[in-house]
Formats: C-alpha cells, sequence, structure tokens
C-alpha cells in the first residue's frame, strides 16, 4: 500500500515526505539515502563553500542514487551575499529538476528555473506568504510551522492552525513541516489538509546524517522543551538547540544587546564545531521540538519505511475502527 497524494504525483516521489535544506547536514549521503527510501531529499546549497563544490556534491549524490532529489537553495539577506546566481546556474547545468526555495521571494530565481523545466516548491512560515508564492507560479508550497528549526517567522503561528488556514487557501500541491517525526504527524498533516510533511531534526538523527554522534544522541537525549529561539528582537527568528552559547544570546539580546554584541556568539565556524567535534556546547546548532519525538537514531530506510507503514496502519486501522457507519448506530 502506497499513500498517494497531490504532492507524490507533482514531484514524482514515492511517498509524501521530504527532507528539506539543513545548512552543514543536507549532503549527499543523506540526500541520496532519503532518494532510494522513496523520499524526496534536498541538497543545501549553500552548504557547499563555492558553485563548483556543488556541483560535485550533486554528481557525488547521483553515484549514490538513481532516483530524484533536489537542490534547496536558501536566499537570505546578507552583508555579503554569496553568489546565488552562479548556485542557480549550477543547479540548471547539473540537470536538477527540484528545487527547493526558501528565506525570501523567490521570483527573482522561477524565470530560469521554469524555462529549464525545474519544478520549485517554496518553503515559507506564513498563510500570506504561502500565498503569494503561490500567485507567482511556484508548483508547490512548502509551509514551516512555528515548532520548526530553523526560521519560524515572526508570526509564532503553529503547525495545528497554520496548515488548515493555509490548505484554505493554497491549491497546488502543499507539504507541511515543523515538528514531524512520526507516522501521528504525517497522518496529522494529512488530515489538516496537506499533501505530506517535510522533515529536518528527524532525518537529522538518522545513520546517514553526516554529523557527529554526540549530536544525534543529544537529541534522543533530548526532549520538546529543548531549544531556544534566538533573535527574536532582531526580527529574524531562529529555534535552535538550547544550549550554553544560545541561552547566552538570548540573555544578551534580552538585556538590549544588539547583534554585534552577540555575532561572535553566534558565529557560523562555532556551529560547524558542534557537527563535526561534537562538543553540543561549542556553538549554535539547529533543531526543533520535534526533538521530544525523537527517541532513535534509525537509517532513513527504515525510518520512512516505519512512518509509511505505521501511518496506513493508523488511517485503516485505529481511525477507520473509529468510525461507525450512522446506520449502525443506535
Ligand atoms: C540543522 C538544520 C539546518 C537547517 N538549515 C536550513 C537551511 O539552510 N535552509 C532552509 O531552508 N531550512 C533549513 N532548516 C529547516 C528545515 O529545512 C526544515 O524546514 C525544518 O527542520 C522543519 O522542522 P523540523 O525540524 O521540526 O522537522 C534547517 C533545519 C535543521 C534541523
Amino acid at each position: 500500500m502506497t499513500i498517494r497524494t497531490k504532492f507524490t504525483e507533482t514531484f514524482g516521489v514515492e511517498h509524501p515526505i521530504a527532507q528539506g535544506g539543513m545548512q552543514w547536514v543536507g549532503r549527499a549521503e543523506l540526500v541520496a539515502a532519503v532518494a532510494n527510501a522513496g523520499a524526496l531529499g534536498f541538497i543545501t546549497a549553500l552548504t557547499q563553500p563555492t558553485p563548483a563544490d556543488l556541483a560535485n556534491e550533486i554528481a557525488k549524490t547521483r553515484d549514490l542514487t538513481d532516483k530524484p532529489f533536489g537542490v534547496n537553495l536558501t536566499i537570505l539577506p546578507a552583508i555579503n551575499p554569496p553568489p546565488y546566481d552562479e548556485y542557480r546556474q549550477v543547479i540548471v547545468d547539473a540537470g536538477i529538476k527540484i528545487v527547493e526555495t526558501a528565506g525570501s521571494n523567490p521570483a527573482p530565481h522561477l524565470p530560469m528555473f521554469h524555462d529549464n523545466g525545474i519544478k520549485v516548491l517554496h518553503k515559507c512560515t506564513s498563510v500570506r506568504h504561502a500565498v503569494k508564492a503561490q500567485s507567482l507560479g511556484v508548483d508547490g508550497i512548502s509551509i514551516d510551522g512555528f515548532e520548526c528549526a530553523g526560521h519560524p517567522g515572526e508570526d509564532d503561528v503553529p503547525g495545528l492552525v497554520l496548515i488548515p488556514a493555509a490548505a484554505d487557501k493554497i491549491e497546488i500541491p502543499m507539504i507541511a513541516s515543523g515538528g514531524f517525526a512520526d507516522a501521528r504527524g504525517l497522518v496529522a498533516a494529512l488530515a489538516l489538509g496537506a499533501d505530506g510533511i517535510n522533515m529536518g531534526s528527524r532525518f537529522m538523527c538518522t545513520v546517514e546524517s553526516c554529523i557527529h554522534q554526540n549530536v544525534k544522541e543529544a537529541i534522543v537525549a533530548g526532549d520538546e522543551r529543548g531549544t531556544e529561539l534566538i533573535f527574536r528582537s532582531l526580527h529574524n527568528t531562529a529555534r535552535v538547540a538550547s544550549n550554553e552559547v544560545s541561552r547566552e544570546v538570548v540573555q544578551i539580546l534580552k538585556d538590549g544587546g544588539q547583534f554585534e554584541d552577540v555575532k561572535d556568539l553566534v558565529a557560523g565556524v562555532r556551529g560547524r564545531k558542534v557537527f563535526d567535534d561534537g562538543d553540543i556546547d561549542a556553538g549554535i546548532w539547529t533543531v526543533g521540538t520535534a526533538m521530544g519525538l525523537i527517541n532513535d537514531i534509525p537509517t532513513v530506510g527504515e525510518l520512512v519505511s516505519r512512518i509509511v507503514g505505521e501511518a496506513e496502519q493508523l488511517i485503516t486501522g485505529r481511525l477507520g475502527e473509529m468510525v461507525t457507519p450512522t446506520a449502525a448506530r443506535v
């Protein structure tokens, strides 16, 4: 049995599950494992230091899978922006057919992607941005609720409201993210009107994810309260793991500090050390409230087949059994 949705049909994957872009984590081994499991994985373009490195990472992924996969292009305001046009050109030249855009309006990138037969799944955190992206002509929406790892936006609307509110206005395929980690989440997302789920934290904690084992074990040991929201006062909120560094950042900004005052604490090189060396207090690292639902470190294949299998059982079993035909109710 399989679960077919508008998302699986449009994006040509077996299961209604995506692995969204993840800085430092979305690399060839993980993305290929997700593809081989029948879900949709995205290489994170900006994890690669140069566009040429992205081309190599795409080639490496192709060596590991012949199934479809995509590339995430996160467009964030920066003092020295990366060469987005060059990364985009590499994506096109490599023959990638699915791109996940995130961070800001995808309009400048759409014509080139569409002219080259690339489908665009735009990730956003509010109904109004989803509606805007739909009107721009993207091929799918990925709506990320307040529970999510990374940037939840500034509206603080959790998935239970965000997903159905978006579903009321979105006609193209839409997947939901933020706090999804198991079959119950997938079934709930489908019930709320989504066509599938996108997961970050859950895929981060798998055998094929190339981060240090200590980080995976910290996720398993942690619970749903184990995150902090940093940069609130700067209107650039990010949900990250609660540790010595993130708690200090929260305090400094609460006391009226500015970005300059926390710049060194939040430096990317420090966060990178967490993933590479396994020192979970070395810097800022990203994870979501889904941590409270993550209790093991399975292979990606085991994880995807567990989620899909249990979702099917849940729909046809527990939920199906709750429904009694009206005539039988006396
Ligand atoms: C370690 C990590 C890094 C992330 N980096 C990015 C990124 O660079 N670009 C992006 O669009 N989303 C990024 N995300 C967000 C994920 O793609 C996804 O939207 C999010 O994790 C969903 O919430 P969940 O963690 O509750 O599943 C990141 C998430 C994690 C856990």
